[in-house]
């Protein structure tokens, strides 16, 4: 029997593509460029199977372009790329890669804290600049990570990754979240529920873990600024959008935040001129890119594919009543 068509839209790592290829015709490209929106509809024509990254739209334009599209696999947790209603509409299958990043992602939010509270990128220029002078004592002066508040915004698997790691830097750690988090985990992460007013009035570093929804977008607006302490620092590893750019950059210019370290931008790969300033850490969106982890999400999503062309359940699927209306 002929093997499902899947496309590709990176090379994968060796051992997705090894799980992909044992039971499809997987197709994948590999241009060091992005693949166009054209070359995409070409190639979705004929295709069963997509594995795309968080970077290609899979909407109704792209669902139109897919008459036998069976099953989306993104490769990343976040889905706002991906129209989930028009899937399900299409009787398409759209999946993404939930758990595996975890960790990973809260190890770089936690980078990027203490980069921007110790000054880590300005000492780092100014080490390979030629001009140091030795140590002084108010050279680069930065702020305590450890015993400071972490407000932790979106209290979800990452979220609580993050304030396991305060409880070795002996941080008080508050959360906000639309759901309370059940009292044992508030007691085994020592994390206190707060409202997001209060949250945003206590914390000396606010680091954000919501996924982008209606709800999210434009969370970090000027109001919610100026309720921050001007000693307080914004970490943001989730989705750009979930911060008005041009509300924060006005908050930086005006003192009313003290900085700000991003790995995720409102229109990637664009970076608000504003935000290019000393007091904050720009990253382009790695938080999950370890070799481990990166690999580990690759093939998960040919596993979610693979799942689906066996007969089986795709372990991660974000719209089942696809499969139990069929
Ligand atoms: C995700 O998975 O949503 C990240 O943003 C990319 O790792």
């Amino acid at each position: 029997m002929a093997k499902p068509k899947v496309l590709a839209t990176r090379p994968l790592f060796p051992a997705a593509q090894e799980i992909l290829n044992a039971v499809c015709e997987a197709q994948y490209w590999t241009k060091p460029e992005r693949i166009s929106k054209e070359e995409l509809f070409k190639k979705i024509k004929d295709k069963e199977g997509l594995v795309c990254l968080l970077t290609e739209k899979v909407n109704l334009e792209l669902l139109n372009a897919a008459p036998k599209l069976r099953i989306a696999a993104n490769v990343a947790v976040g889905f706002d790329n991906i129209d989930v209603a028009a899937c399900t509409k299409r009787g398409v299958v759209a999946t993404n890669t939930p758990g595996v990043l975890d960790e990973t992602t809260a190890d770089f939010a936690w980078t990027l804290m203490m980069a921007v509270g110790r000054r880590l990128v300005e000492g780092d220029t100014l080490a390979r600049s030629g001009t140091w002078k030795g140590w002084d004592l108010d050279q680069l002066v930065g702020t305590d990570v450890w015993g400071k508040t972490l407000g932790i915004v979106g209290f979800g698997r990452i979220g609580r990754a993050m304030a396991r790691r305060a409880l070795g830097f002996q941080m008080r750690v508050i959360y906000a979240d639309a759901v309370r988090a059940p009292e044992a985990v508030e007691e085994e992460l020592k994390a206190e529920y707060r409202g997001m007013a209060s949250l945003l009035a206590e914390s000396d570093f606010v680091s954000v873990h919501v996924p982008l929804l209606p709800e999210t977008r434009g969370l970090f607006d000027a109001p919610r600024f100026s309720k921050m302490k001007p000693t307080a620092y914004l970490i943001n590893t989730s989705r750009g959008a979930v911060v008005d750019e041009a509300a924060l950059v006005h908050a930086l210019e005006s003192g009313k935040i003290a900085g700000a370290a991003l790995d995720v931008f409102e229109n990637e790969p664009f970076i608000h001129p504003g935000l290019k300033r000393p007091n904050v850490v720009l990253a382009p969106h790695i938080a999950s890119a370890s070799i481990e982890t990166r690999t580990k999400m690759a093939c998960m999503a040919a596993e979610n594919v693979v799942a689906m062309f066996k007969g089986q359940r795709p372990p991660n699927m974000l719209n089942p009543e696809v499969l139990k209306a069929g």
